[in-house]
């Protein structure tokens, strides 16, 4: 396993993350096992939130259950994302009181004193900095948030927070994968009136060098917005053949070679996976074990039906 210098303390924090999105089903026993293998493996850090159902609950039963695992883990969560109480909808709350009433939510869920990393899940456009900045500094004065970071958040929003805050904004959590490419295709198409040219993001990738930030991956495996597994999938039928062929030649699989290739990006990143199965959870840890060349790294890209200008 590779491990990022994370945050205000470099904490070492895996390149792989165990997320906790689809572990609706699991029991506590059956998710502290997750955690246990994902551990077992190199794995070291956890990701959740509380719009994910029971998993903030199961994560802290599990914790109880097991004396000792809590202290072994980097511990992530999110706030934000809220139930609207009169439309069938969510909508993104970060106001000082949310801020405050989430995290002592979380924490007496994953019935722990502190969270590792807090993350604000979804922009919210009625944010107000202030307010941020003046929360995230009481629970970190308060011992009960170590680092702070964002998810699925553009430059613009992110500088604009950043002028508030007293320390860096630690990560920034999007959506990657070979057939998931926005934050690529950009890059790659300057200056060209093509869709695949428009830089929607602002540029997360650079704005990641220049604040020694983490992008996490999330949805390694994914293709479309939650659009399914894009493996053994007929339509990505080109990427499965090369993911094999790379797979074949490292002796690895074409999990671990998908998930290879979005740490492959020289910056601080991190791949965030929603596997429900332990065997599948070492599996996905074997993905750091070797370095993908550029050559293969272009073969994914260009099989998933992306083309360089
Ligand atoms: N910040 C955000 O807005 C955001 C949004 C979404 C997710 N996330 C985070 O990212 C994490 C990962 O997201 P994700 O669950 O969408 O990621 P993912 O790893 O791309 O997808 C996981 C799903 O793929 C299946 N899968 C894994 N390996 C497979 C294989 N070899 N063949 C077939 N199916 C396979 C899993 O089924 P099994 O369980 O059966 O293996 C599971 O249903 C989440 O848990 C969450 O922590 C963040």
């Amino acid at each position: 396993m590779r491990f990022i210098e994370f945050g205000g303390n470099n904490t070492k924090v895996s390149e792989v993350i165990l997320g906790t999105m689809r572990i609706w089903e699991k029991t506590p026993q059956e998710v502290a096992t997750l955690i246990e293998t994902a551990l077992d493996s190199g794995i070291n850090a956890v990701d959740t939130a509380p719009i994910y159902g029971p998993s903030e609950g199961k994560i802290g039963e599990a914790f109880a259950r097991m004396p000792g695992l809590r202290d072994r883990v980097w511990l992530q969560t999110k706030l934000g994302i809220r139930p609207h109480p009169r439309i069938k909808a969510n909508y993104f709350d970060f106001s000082y009181e949310h801020i405050m009433e989430s995290v002592d939510n979380s924490l007496r869920m994953l019935q722990t004193d502190h969270i590792d990393s807090l993350l604000l899940h979804r922009p919210d456009a009625l944010m107000e900095p202030e307010e941020i900045a003046k929360a995230f500094e009481e629970l970190h004065e308060a011992g009960k948030v170590i680092d702070f970071g964002v998810s699925n958040q553009n430059v613009a929003p992110m500088k604009r927070l950043q002028r508030y805050l007293p320390f860096p904004i630690a990560a920034n959590q999007v959506q990657i994968s070979a057939a998931f490419t926005p934050v690529f295709d950009s890059f790659f198409n300057v200056n060209m009136q093509n869709e695949a040219s428009a830089m929607r993001d602002g540029g997360i990738f650079e704005y990641a060098y220049d604040h020694n930030q983490a992008v996490q991956a999330w949805s390694v495996l994914q293709h479309g917005y939650f659009g399914g597994v894009f493996l053994d999938q007929p339509e990505y039928a080109e990427l499965n053949e090369a993911l094999e062929r790379i797979a074949a030649d490292h002796n690895s699989t074409k999990t671990a070679v998908a998930i290879n290739w979005v740490l492959r990006y020289p910056a601080k990143m991190q791949a965030i996976i929603g596997t429900t199965r332990p065997e599948r959870v070492s599996e996905s840890a074997a993905a750091c074990d070797w370095e993908m060349s550029r050559e293969e790294w272009y073969e994914v890209y260009l099989s998933a039906g992306n083309r360089l200008p």
